[in-house]
């Protein structure tokens, strides 16, 4: 299946797996509205996510997030084709409550109903397009792309829509929650990803040497051991560790860790025609700039998610829901949730 979006079918699409509620209503890969509502706030008191708080503050905005989604998209709910909301992998109270939406939604307009892997939106995110769009950016496959996220690192090969290998992942942090560990150690709050980018802007990278994430398979990555060599440099150095220079430091070595495996899957997929970078750390511009100057030595594109859809959202899921239309395959009624699943492969 080459061109999985060409429908003029409008999907409401839901995501709740983790921290953000979002619906969105697309149209093929176009995106005609996409609403987010981030629990951020709410769970930075606790320093983390609360599965039980958050299926709560799920429950209180989706109905607001869908009908914003609607009114911004123009379309109405007679008029929309088919359902989806991730099903998996999630925290499995946050997903229930936008399956459970989707699912009422579908019975009462008696349309089909998608269950969305999570990670397939992620993987679907760079193909969106959006009104204005000048030069959207065409699906290319076979295609090696990059997930990193709060929750996943993942390597993944696609070989086409809805075929997918995973070929390298982390052994234990996820990239993000890496940078949000190291952040909290250099007291940057939660999430401090974004915030400990900020403060390398003016950092020196080679002030601090850590190490690069190295495991046993070459395609993999371990984050563990950068932890605690963060934790050790912030004990030893105390009053004299020089802030930006440590987060330079630091996002220069998982910047390193991520490209390096991704060069090694270029070398072992000579036939990749792109490389895709997805998920909240997508958005770190110095990983963006890396994996981008990796591309251009290989004389393949780079294409990136859009800053706008690298965290969770709702259109990722709708452009996924839509290779299910394109396949025509429908899920039933009794669709469940799951914490884990593998990704979808035809
Ligand atoms: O994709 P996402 O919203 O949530 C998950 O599905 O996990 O990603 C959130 C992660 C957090 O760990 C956050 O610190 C990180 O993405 N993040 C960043 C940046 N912006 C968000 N990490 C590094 N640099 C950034 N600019
Ligand atoms: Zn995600």
């Amino acid at each position: 299946m080459s061109a999985p979006w060409e429908s003029t079918d409008p999907i409401l699409a839901i995501e709740t797996s983790c921290d953000e509620t979002s619906a969105a209503v697309v149209i093929g890969r176009k995106v005609l509205s996409n609403v987010v509502s981030s629990q951020v706030e709410l769970h930075r008191k606790w320093g983390g996510i609360v599965p039980e708080a958050a299926a709560r503050a799920h429950v209180e905005s989706i109905l607001p997030v869908i009908e914003q989604a609607l009114a911004d998209s123009g379309v109405g709910l007679g008029e929309i084709s088919a359902f989806a909301a991730t099903n998996r992998p999630g925290l499995v109270g946050a997903l229930s409550v936008g399956v459970t939406a989707a699912k009422a939604l579908a019975f009462a307009r008696s349309r089909p109903m998608y269950g969305v892997h999570h990670l397939e939106g992620h993987i679907v995110s760079p193909f969106a397009t959006f009104s204005g769009d000048n030069q959207p950016i065409e699906p290319i496959f076979p295609h090696m792309c990059l997930i990193v996220s709060g929750g996943h690192t993942e390597l993944v090969w696609v070989e086409a829509p809805r075929v997918y290998k995973v070929v390298g992942q982390t052994i234990d942090d996820a990239a993000g929650e890496a940078f949000d560990k190291a952040a909290r150690l250099l007291g940057l709050g939660y999430p401090g990803g974004a915030a400990l980018a900020e403060l390398a802007l003016n950092g020196n990278p080679s002030r601090y040497k850590l190490p690069r994430g190295k495991a046993e398979s070459d395609l993999d990555v371990s984050f563990s051991g950068l932890k605690t060599a963060v934790m050790r440099l912030v004990e030893a150095a105390g009053q004299s560790l020089e802030r930006s220079d440590a987060a330079a430091s630091l996002q220069q070595a998982i910047v390193d860790a991520l490209n390096y495996r991704v060069a090694i899957a270029l070398d072992r997929f000579p036939e990749a025609k792109a490389v895709t970078l997805v998920g909240g750390v997508a958005a770190n511009y110095c990983l963006r700039a890396a994996i981008g100057d990796l591309c251009h030595m290989n004389s393949i594109p780079f294409l990136p998610a859009p800053t706008e859809l690298c965290t969770d959202n709702a259109a990722m899921i709708g452009l996924a829901a839509g290779i299910s239309l394109a396949l025509r395959e429908t899920d039933g009624p009794d669709i469940d949730v799951f914490a884990s699943a593998p990704l979808p492969s035809q």
